[in-house]
């Protein structure tokens, strides 16, 4: 009998290659602090991942380029405080890595001794591998992510579906192979047809995580803030909403508001 890996005491690269192998699905979402990290590792998610993502949705950017590597060192630390279980990556932020292996080395080693990670994670295929080398020779786990980049935005100039072209497409493959004989342990693919990112998760033996990818990969990532309801106007046909905290949120706080106004909080019972 294959035993689902929410056995294990603490999530692993080998764990995740073991899932791939026993074709269990890697649940994996976003976090930033402390609290909710905790709450994400005790429900059992398999990968949290510190997402750059945190440029739009703690900070406000519109754009993930504006963050910065001493800002993803706090959010991370803060997770990785609160995890027990659960595989911590943390992305590498624009500018960090791009064009320069020995800097993304010196970026990869102060996210790993600074914040108690597993691994970090990084965008791009061919034009990154040489700093990927760099990394993996430090023994420091890395993932992959192709298809849609938010870190090169400016590149795209739209965050629509990628690779729906023969010649993205195959640029795509390539790239997938190069991360995998590389030595990423997994990849990340985001925003690309279904069908190709099926392909690539057959042809691969690491795992493959999408997101707005389809489901014939070997795990899924959501932005915590996005599959909560707590993020505002965000309504990709990817993401299925699990929650309405931003309507609950509103409420309580509606409700808190009140009871302040009619000096109804704090009552007798709640006051020394
Ligand atoms: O930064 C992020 O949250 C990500 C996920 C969307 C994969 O890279």
């Amino acid at each position: 009998m294959a035993y689902l890996q929410t056995d294990v005491t603490k999530v692993t690269t080998r764990v995740l290659q073991n899932m791939k192998h026993n074709g269990e699905k890697i649940a994996m979402l976003t976090a930033y602090d402390y609290s909710m990290a905790a709450l994400l590792d005790s429900a059992g998610i398999d990968v949290i991942l510190v997402g750059d993502s945190a440029a739009n949705v703690m900070q406000g950017h519109k754009t993930t380029l504006p963050i910065t590597l001493d800002e993803m060192i706090v959010y991370a630390s803060s997770v990785v405080r609160a995890v027990k279980r659960a595989f911590v990556v943390v992305d590498m932020p624009f500018g960090t890595y791009q064009g320069n292996s020995k800097l993304a080395l010196a970026s990869a080693i102060r996210i790993m001794k600074e914040t108690g990670a597993d691994a970090v994670k990084l965008e791009g295929g061919e034009e990154v591998q040489e700093s990927i080398s760099r990394i993996l020779s430090a023994g420091i786990p890395v993932m992959g992510h192709l298809g849609l980049t938010p870190q090169s935005i400016n590149k795209f100039g739209s965050y629509a579906v990628r690779a729906t072209g023969s010649e993205e497409a195959e640029q795509l493959l390539h790239n997938a192979h190069l991360l995998e004989q590389t030595g990423c342990f997994a990849m990340v693919l985001e925003k690309i047809p279904a069908r190709l990112a099926s392909q690539v998760a057959q042809e691969v033996s690491i795992p493959v995580i999408g997101i707005g990818a389809g489901g014939d990969v070997d795990g899924q990532v959501l932005v915590l803030q996005d599959m909560l309801g707590i993020t505002q106007q965000f309504k990709p046909r990817f993401l299925r909403l699990y929650a309405t905290l931003g309507e609950s949120v509103c409420h309580a706080v509606q409700q808190y508001i009140g009871d302040v106004k009619n000096k109804d909080f704090p009552n007798d019972q709640e006051q020394y």
